[in-house]
């Protein structure tokens, strides 16, 4: 009996969506490059839903019409070469869904392509890692809506839930909408990474706490206002052990990027959109990496011996506020670029539903979206719950920032979000003086505030 849905790329998330997709009922086919890992994965998990097909004309033939076919794939010339073998094989009316990390304007290209056959394309970001892929993703498609109608029971049925039991699945708009999405919800990722390094940073720079202390400091804002999924991952990462050693300890503090923070912040740039944490999150990334750099400087620069000026509880209580306003930022600088992301593209992105579709199954699930679904506004500084929680630890947040940088700390996502958030508080910012200094040289021109129009002045 042929198969309802197929699935191409049996690597760690495809081989955890297909049981996924499995367990709910649906009969899916799986096909890899390298049979073995194909054969062994059947042999451990297959049953009646979960099969695989003989060879690739087969894996295409077995699946019920029009196909549904998801490509669980690397990103880049493994998705192009299947693609390229699958695109033949297929009649008008299929459906191809790609769940990779794929760059939004690729994820166009290629809706394009598949349209010329007659194949409808959807592209959709899926956060969750292996464990969410099994057992409930957040799901982000976008693209062709024949697409998404066709795959949407099957996606419904998978994903993760929200706060209130929905499935964590939308349609989040045409062209590479649902990759956008996922893009942006990396970038905030990496700010909420770089925020929680930044905290057991100061833990241990200043006040010289073990990972297992700065556990249970993580593990008491699990219960409170920064309740999210990272936080718990944080705890399980400060208690690991590896023969009788702390694991962080052994690991090399050169962090990795597959490039989806990078994406972010590219498209920030080219749309205007101020982002600097989650675009400092990917320099402080990438100044990680320059390990030997800084290995060789450190003793050149003389890096002062940290003192602690507040009690361990004090600096606790501000550092949970911060972290908890600085998420607020980092939200706010992603919902900000989809906004413009809109004006630009033209997506149509449900921006109240992509706040609720991020309430479970991906990484940066947290409380704090409650308020954000529930009080949407484009700039999310404009809502009350906002401004409640800016004024009351806006403080706190420039207590921390203050203290890092008189222990001589970085900090590229707090203090990122402590810039973002004064720059909005001010009415007056010194621009007026970069315009002075543009037309000065550049006879570049200028607005008066008391005449209309544009203005150069004879500055001699
Ligand atoms: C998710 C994650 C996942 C992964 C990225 C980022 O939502 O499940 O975002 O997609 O963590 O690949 O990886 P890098 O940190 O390597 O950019």
């Amino acid at each position: 009996m042929s198969s309802t849905i197929g699935l191409i790329g049996l690597g760690t998330m495809g081989k955890a969506l297909a049981r996924n997709i499995a367990s709910k009922g649906f009969k899916v086919s799986v096909w890899n490059r390298t049979p073995e890992t194909t054969t062994e994965y059947i042999l451990k998990y297959g049953n009646e839903f979960l099969t695989a097909a003989e060879n690739f004309e087969a894996f295409v033939e077995g699946l019920q019409l029009p196909r549904k076919i998801v490509l669980m794939l690397p990103d880049g010339a493994p998705t192009e070469e299947i693609l390229r073998k699958l695109l033949p094989a297929l009649d008008d009316g299929d459906c191809v869904m790609d769940g990779a990390n794929a760059l939004f304007r690729l994820t166009e290209l290629h809706q394009k392509q598949l349209l010329e056959k007659g194949v409808h394309f959807l592209g959709t970001g899926v956060s969750g890692g292996e464990e969410g892929a099994l057992h409930g993703p957040s799901l982000m498609p976008g693209g062709s809506h024949e697409a998404w109608q066709s795959f949407e029971p099957i996606l419904m049925a998978i994903a993760a839930e929200d706060f209130n039991g929905k499935a964590c699945a939308a349609y989040m708009g045409g062209g590479g909408a649902g990759h956008y999405v996922k893009m942006v919800h990396n970038g905030i990722e990496y700010a909420e990474m770089q925020a929680l390094a930044e905290a057991y940073d100061l833990l241990r720079s200043i006040y010289q706490l073990k990972n297992e202390e700065i556990a249970q400091i993580f593990t008491q804002w699990k219960e409170g206002p920064l309740e999210s999924f990272l936080i718990d991952m944080a705890v399980e990462v400060l208690k690991k052990q590896e023969e009788g050693k702390s694991l962080l300890e052994l690991i090399v503090d050169k962090a990795g990027q597959k490039g989806t923070g990078t994406w972010t912040s590219q498209e920030a740039l080219a749309l205007g959109v101020p982002t600097p944490s989650l675009t400092g999150a990917v320099f402080a990334r990438s100044l990680s990496a320059e390990k030997d750099t800084r290995t060789r400087l450190a003793p050149l620069l003389k890096t002062p011996k940290t003192v602690a000026s507040l009690t361990l509880t004090d600096f606790t209580a501000h550092l949970e506020k911060a972290l908890t306003l600085a998420r607020l930022s980092h939200f706010t600088q992603g919902f900000a670029l989809l906004q413009a992301a809109e004006t630009e593209h033209h997506y149509g992105f449900p921006f109240v539903e992509i706040a609720r579709v991020w309430q479970g199954g991906c990484i940066i699930r947290c409380a704090l979206l409650k308020d954000i679904h529930a009080h949407y506004t484009p700039l999310l500084y404009d809502a009350a719950f906002a401004q409640e929680l800016i004024l009351e630890n806006l403080q706190n947040l420039r207590t921390i920032v203050a203290t890092a940088s008189s222990q001589a700390i970085p900090l590229f996502a707090l203090s990122g979000s402590l810039t973002h958030l004064d720059a909005y508080r001010r009415a007056e910012l010194p621009a007026n003086f970069i315009q002075g200094l543009r037309d000065r040289f550049g006879a570049h021109g200028f607005e008066r505030k008391d005449k209309e129009g544009t203005f150069h002045s004879d500055w001699k």
